[in-house]
């Protein structure tokens, strides 16, 4: 999985510095091009000569080479890496990456950084713990970096806690994991819509829901991580996209998604339904805000708005496929299967309001997902990103 991936290993100054030499060591071994980019205060817990001699190129420290002027691109270093490993990550630099203190070359080639970037903290236990470096770890996970969390035992503080360096060989394994999904959905296109739809009453008001967009934010990243191009179409939700997998289509309404979908759908082969469409519209927008009446209650007529599962069901050929969710209340299995039936689905992921912590909002799902057959196969309560691991695992076989 490392053969001729080309890797920028970060030094940053901790003691654990001294491990990055076993983990050049042991990537070089797997077929990987390593070059080392080290801070100032790196160096002085390891030598450039001792990291130069294992993997074979000069280190880069500086901005310039003094003697010669020369120019040490970090720009380039961007461009030219398959990932990024900051081993070990100090809570200063994990500070500067969170912030961009671009104030050194690592920060700088970090920033300019295409591939995925994994972080690697080293510090004594208190600085791991405090809430400023748990902030700054949570910023570069939202960044769609991947943390490597350390391990539990003994410090160079002589302290015994959480905070020691992952080992070069587990560091190692994750990477090497990460090489083995990143690529195994390339080349292939999946369509995901996700949150609500708004459909407007009058310039203030609309009929909306409670989705929250998580679950397709989720199975889009997911997707996008392993390789696959993600046409994320979303309603309206707060949620941001970063992966350079996906685009993104912002809709409001029903309507808009259905257009959207249809258009999108022929260059597709997947379709993941996961928006809470409004099935129903108001017939009659109102240009100007409606006003109370005293004559009692107040009525609404409301039009169908298109299914876009059952219109995709419709249009798909044989060589796609299109899956939906089923947010149940009760009979939640007879209910799941008929929409599958009805809208010609391939499968039906289905989530049911009776599980604790499975559905709107929350972090968590519990999930089962049903083929034409019936046949199901029901899953734990994990968290949604998590549950679009499992969805991309479960599709991955059938899409190839
Ligand atoms: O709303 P319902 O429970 O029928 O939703 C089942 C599936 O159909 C979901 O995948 C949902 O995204 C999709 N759907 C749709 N267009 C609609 C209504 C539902 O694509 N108008």
């Amino acid at each position: 999985m490392l053969w001729n991936k080309k890797i920028v290993i970060g030094i940053t100054g901790s003691i654990a510095a001294y491990k990055a030499a076993c983990l050049c060591r042991a990537l070089i071994k797997k077929g990987a091009e390593v070059q080392v980019v080290i801070t100032p205060a790196g160096k002085e817990f390891i030598t450039p000569v001792t990291l130069s001699a294992l993997t074979q190129k000069p280190v880069v420290s500086e901005f310039f080479t003094a003697n010669d002027g020369t120019w040490h691109s970090h720009v380039d270093l961007g461009l030219w890496a398959d990932a990024m490993l900051i081993a070990p990550a100090t809570a200063a630099s994990i500070g500067k990456m969170a912030n961009g203190i671009a104030d050194n070359i690592l920060i700088t080639t970090y920033l300019s950084m295409k591939a995925p970037v994994f972080i690697a903290p080293a510090m004594d236990l208190d600085m791991y713990a405090h809430p400023s470096t748990q902030q700054n770890l949570n910023k570069l996970q939202s960044f769609g970096n991947y943390i490597i969390e350390p391990a539990t035992g003994f410090l160079a503080s002589a302290l015994e806690g959480k905070g020691r360096m992952e080992e070069p060989d587990k560091i190692v394994e994750i990477l090497e994991n990460y090489f083995a999904h990143s690529t195994d959905l390339a080349r292939k296109k999946i369509l995901i819509t996700a949150g609500p739809t708004y459909e407007k009453i009058d310039p203030v008001r609309y009929i909306g829901n409670y989705s929250s967009g998580k679950m397709g934010f989720a199975l889009a990243e997911a997707f996008a991580t392993r390789g696959a191009e993600v046409v994320l179409i979303a309603g309206p939700v707060k949620m941001e996209t970063i992966h350079p997998n996906i685009r993104r289509i912002d809709v409001e309404s029903a309507k808009e998604m259905y257009q959207s979908a249809i258009e999108e759908f022929a260059n597709v082969d997947t379709a993941i339904l996961c928006a809470a469409v409004a099935d129903y519209r108001p017939k009659n927008y109102s240009e100007n805000k409606l006003k109370r009446e005293d004559k009692g209650d107040f009525s609404l007529e409301l039009t169908a708005n298109p299914d876009i599962a059952a219109t995709l069901g419709k249009l798909k050929k044989a060589n796609q496929l299109l899956v939906g969710f089923a947010l149940e209340t009760d009979n939640e299995q007879t209910n799941a299967l008929a929409k599958l039936q009805k809208k010609n689905l391939n499968f039906i992921v289905l989530n049911s309001l009776k599980d604790e912590g499975a559905g709107f909002q929350g972090d968590t799902n519990k999930i089962s997902i049903i083929d034409a057959q019936g046949k199901t196969t029901a899953f734990e309560m994990k968290s949604k990103k998590a549950v679009a691991e499992d969805i991309v695992d479960f599709l991955r076989n059938r899409l190839s």
